[in-house]
């Protein structure tokens, strides 16, 4: 079967995701494309002859000639495609975030749960990136022992991520608890938010991890992970394949953004999500519960941002409620939770 999609949100991303189904992974063709700037839209589907560009997004996700969408459209505007895709019983792929506050993650949950099926993934694209994929091996294999600390840099020439929590959950297998957040002296560059901050997250299993977030750091784009173990630890190496030799010193490029830095990953992520809609099977991606709680820890990274103290990462008192039967393996420690008031 050969997987019709479409992309909702043709900026950077969205048309990064057309340009990579059209021309980079197998088993799909783009069939439709909206964005609210018609003009951006057409020229992020030019050169793909199937694809139709549509005028209301809402008619594309029940487009008989769509059969799986991907949501690339700005932060505030994924709950209400994820629940229509949802409704019209289509699998999605929404970029992160899956909505940027719990309540927005709680109705997509309940809808899905609802539906009985999972058909939201969510793109926390470093599960794919071969690096983080290794990182993941080590530490299922138990080389490295019990997980104790994970220390995280995200730099950033200019621009937001986050995709840490998500990260940090996934290689722990873990929870998240509480985020605190402390604000170094800031940056000349840091106008008009604080920056770098520095967040101290504790897992559910008492793991801590620490992430250093520089937005404006002026030089390039750079991820660095690695988690300490009971014995050993392991961490990302250098991500650029070659280095220079001159003028008596040894360089090594970083990439401008995180667009070359995780291509690869990006590629991945949309190969088996396109393999996973073909076969009728559920994405193995980041799934509507992983999303929720990435927001629901950075909605605690607000709080402490604001409190300066630690503050609880606020999951359903009930997991049971919001399906855990139907994440599985994503819900982690739910005795935890149940303490947690939401
Ligand atoms: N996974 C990652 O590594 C990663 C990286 C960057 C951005 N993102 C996420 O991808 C999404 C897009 O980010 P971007 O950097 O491409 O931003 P962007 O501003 O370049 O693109 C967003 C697009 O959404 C369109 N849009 C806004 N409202 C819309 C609506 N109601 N309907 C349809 N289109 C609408 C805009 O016209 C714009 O073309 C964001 O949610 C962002 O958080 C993820």
């Amino acid at each position: 079967m050969t997987v019709r999609a479409a992309v909702i949100g043709t900026g950077i991303m969205g048309a990064e995701h057309a340009r990579l189904l059209e021309r980079q992974v197998s088993g799909v063709v783009v069939t439709g494309a909206f964005d609210v700037d018609t003009e951006r839209c057409r020229q992020a589907v030019a050169g793909m002859p199937s694809a139709r560009v549509f005028s209301d997004p809402i008619e594309l996700i029940f487009d008989p000639g769509i059969d799986a969408v991907v949501i690339a459209s700005a932060d505030l505007t994924h709950e209400r495609f994820a629940l229509a895709a949802i409704a019209a019983g289509k699998p999605v792929l929404c970029e992160k975030p899956l909505a940027p506050d719990i309540a927005g993650c709680e109705r997509i949950l309940a809808a899905e749960v609802a539906a009985g099926r999972r058909l939201v993934s969510v793109g926390f694209m470093r599960r794919f990136d071969p690096g983080h994929r290794q990182l993941k091996q080590v530490l299922a294999g138990g080389d490295i022992g019990t997980a104790l600390l994970m220390h995280c840099v995200h730099r950033n020439r200019s621009a937001p991520a986050g995709h840490e929590f998500d990260a940090a959950r996934w290689l722990l297998d873990d929870e998240l608890a509480t985020v605190t957040v402390h604000r170094p002296r800031s940056s000349r560059r840091s106008s008009p938010t604080a920056d770098p901050l520095f967040l101290v997250v504790e897992s559910s299993a008492g793991a801590l991890v620490d992430i250093e977030v520089f937005l404006n750091c002026g030089y390039g784009y750079e991820v660095r992970c690695e988690v300490v173990g009971e014995d050993g630890t392991v961490f990302l190496d250098a991500p650029a394949a070659t280095a220079t030799r001159g003028a008596a010193g040894i360089s090594r490029s970083l990439a401008e953004d995180w667009r070359p830095r995780f291509a690869e990953a990006y590629r991945c992520e949309l190969q088996e999500w396109i393999d996973s809609v073909a076969a009728g099977a559920v994405s193995c991606l980041a799934s509507t519960w992983d999303g929720y709680a990435a927001t629901a820890a950075a909605q605690a990274g607000v709080a402490a941002l604001d409190s300066g103290r630690a503050e609880p990462v606020r999951l359903p008192p009930r997991p049971e409620l919001y399906g855990a039967e139907l994440y599985g393996a994503e819900v982690h420690g739910a005795e935890v939770h149940g303490a947690v008031q939401a």
